[in-house]
């Protein structure tokens, strides 16, 4: 059976608190999220969503066998990178190695082709993050290069890829 992706509930609180608890998860993603992180932490996370901009921020919650499993969100950048995207996402541990991510990556993508006037969508993984970027190979994006040094975590100096899909002719 395949995710579905669909709006976030607010009755979703309690799976996305479990699901981020995780320093797994969090080791890969930007700073800035609270740990642990709280029911009441995504609740605030949840109504942000739902009140956002909906030609800026595409936001989904990943639902598996009726369960919420993931989150995942496409973010329209500034300036001249006006039709330009920031995709980011993450899988409960639970959950990994059955296809979800690149699944609702694809998704995903397809829905804000479809219907917003952004023509690229990048993600930024770590580059130790493979699993990320075989996801991102697996969904269509392609590989566009390292950048070199571009973050810290946990202390720690990082190196990224940039991984980008480009709308196609057809989308
Ligand atoms: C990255 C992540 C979203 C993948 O989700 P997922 O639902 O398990 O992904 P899929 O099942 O669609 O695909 C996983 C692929 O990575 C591969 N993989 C998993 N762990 C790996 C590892 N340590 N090294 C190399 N490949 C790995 C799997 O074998 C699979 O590829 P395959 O189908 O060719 O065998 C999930 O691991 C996660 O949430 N990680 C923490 C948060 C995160 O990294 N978010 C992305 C930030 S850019």
């Amino acid at each position: 059976m395949d995710c579905i992706i669909r709006k976030w509930r607010s009755d979703d609180a309690k799976s996305l608190s479990e699901l981020l608890n995780n320093k797994k998860i969090l080791d890969n993603l930007r700073d800035g999220l609270p740990f642990p992180y709280t029911e009441k932490d995504a609740l605030d996370y949840i109504n942000a969503m739902l009140n956002a901009d909906t030609n800026s921020v595409f936001a989904f919650a990943i639902e598996y066998e009726g369960k919420t499993v993931g989150s995942i969100g496409v973010f329209r950048q500034e300036n001249i990178h006006s039709k330009t995207a920031e995709m980011g996402y993450y899988i409960g541990e639970n959950y990994w190695n059955k296809g979800i991510a690149t699944s609702a990556i694809k998704q995903t993508c397809d829905f804000v082709f479809k219907n917003s006037d952004i023509i690229r969508i990048y993600a930024e993984p770590f580059a130790r993050n493979e699993a990320s970027c075989r996801v991102l190979e697996k969904a269509g994006f392609d590989c566009e290069g390292t950048l070199r040094k571009n973050a810290v975590k946990n202390g720690i100096v990082e190196d990224m890829k940039m991984y980008a899909k480009i709308k196609s002719a057809e989308q």
